[in-house]
């Protein structure tokens, strides 16, 4: 852990619990995740348990707790992509490059994510890859358009 998250958490005053969602919110900006040792330093100074904040961090998606690959991965699940196969592509995700959602791969070249709906159901299957939305996507079509990022 780098000298920048202990100036994170020493900026607020001590036990209160009041500052968490601040001070999560101040990591995630900062290293772009909440690292467990982070979790540690945080339980210290607020008197809270690990199992508390992760419990609270949870429930915001906008908190990470594995660091962010080169290219973010998110497959829509949600009912129009489900139905149209998205499950199918979760799974061939999983064997092409090994992740389960909110993990990142050990080269740190991809991350991935499970999302509810990307807002374009017509279009499903969805997988959005960095800021590209890809439609009407097959295991096929995924495997050729994962080798193009690196
Ligand atoms: S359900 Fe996938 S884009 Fe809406």
């Amino acid at each position: 852990m780098d000298g920048s998250i202990p100036m994170i958490i020493e900026k607020y005053e001590s036990r209160n619990k009041g500052n968490l969602i601040q001070i999560l919110q101040e990591i995630q900006r900062s290293e772009g995740y909440i690292p467990g040792e982070a979790l540690n330093s945080i339980s210290n100074h607020l008197w809270i348990s690990r199992s508390e904040i992760f419990g609270v961090a949870s429930f915001y998606s906008q908190f990470k707790f594995n660091p962010p690959g080169r290219h973010s991965i998110k497959i829509c699940l949600g009912t129009a992509c489900h139905v149209q196969g998205g499950d199918f592509l979760l799974n061939a995700l999983h064997s092409e490059i090994g992740i389960a959602p909110n993990e990142t791969t050990e080269d740190g070249r991809f991350d991935l994510e499970r999302v509810a709906c990307l807002g374009c159901c017509a279009l499903a299957p969805v997988v959005m890859i960095d800021e590209t939305i890809y439609s009407n996507v097959s295991v096929i079509k995924l495997k050729e358009t994962l080798a193009k990022y690196e």
